[in-house]
């Protein structure tokens, strides 16, 4: 985040989030709160809610919640930064130049120009396409309808064509500055004659790539027909364009609004299946998946993602790759080895998209691909190949956050090996003890046993609340040396804690500010949207001490489970067991 948290505030405070959230939504008032249809998900009761004071939404249907940015975010599929410029916008304030140094201000000033360049670049290619006459826009437009891509499909892509020439886009454009095309990446120096300039892309078929602020980031360019040069070249690294930070399609994919996105390998791919009726499709232009692109993803309203990649080894090993990245972002991930055909984009023409639907239903869960793959390493004749085979597995189950899930897949393994059920699960409890896996929450498995505990999930956000809006009971708490972030369950719960140690928030829509994602903001939402009014201090601390209690002793009782085999550990946490009733956390000295 690079804006400093005044100017978030300022642009908070300037757009009052009822004001916001009604443009969108209509609200009713109702007991000092507003309420209305949520629009993020299906209702036809309104279980939408804005509060004016705290300026939070929450929705009691579906959980989404935030403050006023939050809410662009997710309305409109933006970033942070983007969702804030709105918002500034809005009210004709002025933000900033990002960072404002001399650096900042000139890669901004670069990213600017080349997004500039690209556009008047694009529009020409597009017009080079559609040239009625010249010979080559006829050869490109034949190459196009071979591949089945109509006239109006490569107009939505903005498809175009680069001239058969060394500089037929520069000479296009006599009075703009050759350094722009250089730093567009459009055009390359001459390596013979520094003073000359030649174009990048020639006679090649131009796809261009935009991004989430429709600005034309880069393009890629295919030669047409056969060819010993490269299939694709793409635009190098420029200040606006990073080839491992984008999707291919994603502007369009993301108004098919749909919470899935499947991602493809190729250029032709993305086209295709949106020929075919598949618009929540991207591409990863020939990289491996990155944080970059799952924040994309994340940020288009995307919660599970198809993985369809060439099914050969080195496919499968981007999968394998791309798998963590994903989980890291609580996605979940479908893998879908398309069979008999090299890409979606083939399969499509020869099978058609009812053909591609179905087995597109039939893509497997990322655990299941895993355990494939673990299949076809060791010989299940053996019994040798049989325990490697359940031990492996056992690891990839112990980091599954679902206990269903889990068991489900258990009892498969156990019938493939005849292994017993309960073997593994001692298995994976073993793991489970030693380590969290890739899993993204350390201890998942304890927090989700403590977490099925609707009075002790009670308990944690309604302390969280307290002690984020009362300093004097964050204080006495934090004093008491009660309870660590770990022990009120770890993850955002355990941030917040911290946070309200800290003493630094004011608001709760400013606690929104420092946390990235969605289910983040979702907890926030729901921590402050029940809030109690307690009658007096004696009340607010009777009910700081009776909550902490609750946590801690859960939190003691979940580490004897864990800490079984080992008497000593076992002793001394019933002795704290013991001792918790004479806790008493006192607000009023200090
Ligand atoms: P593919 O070779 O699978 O291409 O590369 P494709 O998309 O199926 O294209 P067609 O169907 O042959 O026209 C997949 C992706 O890898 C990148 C491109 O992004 C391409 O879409 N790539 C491939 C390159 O960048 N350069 C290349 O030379 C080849
Ligand atoms: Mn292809």
């Amino acid at each position: 985040m690079f804006y400093p948290q005044e100017i978030i505030s300022e642009v908070k405070s300037l757009n009052d989030i009822v004001d916001v959230v009604g443009s969108y939504v209509k609200l009713s008032s109702r007991s000092g709160n507003f309420f209305g249809l949520c629009p993020f998900h299906n209702e036809k009761t309104p279980s939408f809610s804005v509060n004016r004071d705290k300026q939070i939404f929450y929705c009691f249907g579906c959980g989404a919640g935030g403050n006023v940015i939050s809410f662009i975010k997710k309305i409109e599929n933006m970033d942070f930064p983007d969702a804030l410029k709105l918002l500034a916008e809005r009210v004709h304030f002025n933000l900033p130049q990002k960072g404002s140094g001399e650096q900042e201000r000139q890669r901004a000033a670069a990213r600017e120009i080349a997004a500039k360049t690209n556009k008047l670049a694009a529009r020409f290619f597009y017009e080079n396409l559609t040239d009625k006459d010249a010979e080559n826009a006829k050869t490109a437009r034949k190459y196009l309808e071979e591949r089945g891509i109509t006239p109006s499909l490569a107009k939505r892509f903005g498809l175009g064509l680069s001239p058969d020439a060394w500089d037929g886009l520069l000479k296009n454009f006599p009075d703009l500055p050759v350094e722009d095309f250089e730093k567009s990446g459009l055009v390359k120096k001459s390596e013979k004659n520094e003073a000359r300039h030649y174009d990048r892309f020639r006679n090649r078929l131009m796809f261009p790539i935009i991004d989430n602020r429709n600005r034309v980031i880069g393009f890629g360019g295919r030669v047409m027909g056969d060819s010993d040069e490269a299939k694709y070249i793409n635009s190098p690294e420029t200040a606006l364009f990073h080839k491992s930070e984008c999707l291919y399609g994603l502007n369009l994919a993301k108004k098919a609004h749909e919470g899935q996105i499947i991602i493809v390998e190729g250029y032709m791919d993305v086209i295709a299946m949106h020929l075919h009726g598949f618009a929540n499709t991207v591409g990863v232009l020939g990289t491996a998946l990155t944080t970059s692109h799952s924040r994309l993803l994340k940020n288009a309203g995307c919660n599970t993602v198809i993985l369809i990649l060439d099914s050969d080894e080195a496919g499968i090993r981007a999968a394998q790759r791309a798998i963590p990245v994903l989980i890291k972002e609580n996605l979940k991930i479908k893998i879908l080895n398309l069979p008999d055909a090299k890409d979606p984009d083939e399969y499509l023409s020869r099978f058609g998209a009812k053909n591609f639907a179905k087995t597109l239903s039939q893509a497997q869960s990322h655990i299941a691909f895993q355990i494939d793959l673990i299949r076809k390493k060791n010989n299940l004749e053996s019994m040798e190949g049989r325990v490697a085979f359940t031990q492996e597995c056992a690891k990839i189950l112990a980091a599954l956050p679902s206990e269903i899930e889990m068991d489900a897949y258990a009892t498969e393994i156990s019938k493939a090996t005849e292994i017993s059920h309960s073997a593994i699960f001692k298995e994976i409890e073993k793991i489970r003890g030693v380590t969290s896996g890739y899993s993204p929450e350390p201890r998942t498995y304890i927090l989700k046993k403590r977490g099925e505990d609707i009075g002790l999930k009670n308990a944690i956000k309604g302390l969280l609340n307290l002690v984020l809006s009362d300093s004097s009971a964050a204080n006495a708490l934090k004093k008491s040396e009660c309870l660590s972030s770990e022990e009120i369950g770890g993850g955002i719960f355990g941030k917040l804690l911290v946070l309200a140690f800290k003493n630094t928030v004011n608001t709760p829509s400013d606690v929104f500010d420092l946390f990235d994602s969605d289910e983040e903001h979702q907890t926030i939402a729901e921590i402050f949207s029940d809030t109690k009014d307690y009658p007096s201090k004696d009340a607010r601390q009777k009910a700081l001490n009776d909550m902490a209690k609750k946590i801690k002793l859960s939190w003691l009782k979940s580490r004897i489970e864990t800490e079984r085999n080992d008497t000593n550990a076992v002793n001394s946490l019933h002795f704290q067991i013991k001792t918790i009733n004479s806790l008493n956390i006192s607000m009023h000295d200090g």
